[in-house]
């Protein structure tokens, strides 16, 4: 705030109404994730649309297995360190794995700790008609939701994997109903992950709400990847839909080989890495130490 009570001019930040035109005008949507202070400035100084602290944090920040283990207040606490990084782009928070599955009173207080403690515009959860309840009970409360449909890794034990979801004609009128649902239950948009292009494609043109793919095509109305997956900071397997844009992995590794090597070496610090002090200053401290020695301490 400034002395008159005014927030800092800076880039103006997102709001609904605004993405809302954006894709009117048919004009692709994108969302990042970010996890933390330096990855949300990085995020939000390209301009992006949208930034979700996902869950993935569990496993690209937190090197769990899978996303079931982070708990909501490890969630609270990155979307805290984003908060401070961004300043333009819609923030929203992934609820994690049973933060709303106990029912819409447990979704509903959550998601309000998103918003109330960690500076989020919006929540996201995974699911279709089962969490139709709780999408309810949030929007009711003035908190925008994002869905998530198809390959939603919180069910992972019961999809039996990381698999594309709708690949048969039942399944993929599932995921449109459940589409169809989220967006009657106040969705303001659906992220749909790992499901073939074309299904991606035909739900999209059949909402009123924009839908971000991730493994869905091009033919959603926007796109989100992993910040990790597009810099090459993950080792793990990657899945087909991620494009490396750089690998700076390896370009960390090669720079800590080398500050090791310079260590070694002593060739690091340099002069100019290091701080002076005047012939004057040195020379009286060297004769005062000799006048009055300091005793060592046993
Ligand atoms: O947690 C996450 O990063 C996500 C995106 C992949 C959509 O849910």
């Amino acid at each position: 705030m400034s002395a008159t009570g005014a927030p800092p001019s800076g880039p103006s930040k997102i709001t609904l109404p605004a993405l809302h035109e954006k894709a009117a005008r048919s004009e692709r949507l994108v969302m990042m994730t970010a996890y933390d202070y330096p990855s949300a400035r990085i995020v939000d100084d390209s301009d992006v649309d949208m930034i979700l602290v996902g869950d993935s944090l569990a496993m690209v920040v937190l090197g769990h297995e899978s996303t079931l283990s982070v708990t909501m207040d490890e969630m609270l606490h990155h979307a805290r360190a984003v908060a401070r990084g961004a300043r333009r782009a819609l923030l929203i928070g992934d609820m994690p794995f049973m933060s709303f599955q106990t029912g819409p009173a447990d979704a509903l207080r959550n998601a309000g700790r998103f918003l109330k403690e960690a500076g989020m515009d919006a929540v996201k959860l995974e699911g279709g008609k089962p969490v139709v309840e709780s999408v309810r009970a949030i929007t009711r409360a003035g908190i925008p939701v994002v869905g998530h449909l198809g390959l939603t890794p919180q069910h992972i034990r019961a999809l039996g994997g990381y698999r594309v979801q709708g690949r048969t004609a039942d399944a993929a009128r599932a995921l449109y109903e459940d589409a169809l649902a989220l967006q009657d239950a106040g969705c303001f948009c659906i992220v749909i992950e790992g499901v073939p292009a074309r299904l991606a494609a035909f739900v999209t043109e059949r909402l009123e709400i924009p839908t971000i793919g991730i493994g869905a095509g091009v033919g959603t109305s926007g796109q989100v990847l992993v910040f990790h997956d597009l810099l090459g900071l993950w080792e793990g397997k990657s899945p087909r839909f991620v494009k490396r844009y750089a690998d700076l992995g390896d370009r960390a590794r090669a720079a800590m080989a080398t500050y090791r090597d310079e260590v070694a070496a002593g060739t690091f610090p340099a002069d100019e890495h290091s701080y002076g002090m005047s012939d004057t200053e040195w020379d009286a401290f060297l004769a005062a130490i000799e006048q009055a020695p300091i005793a060592m301490v046993p």
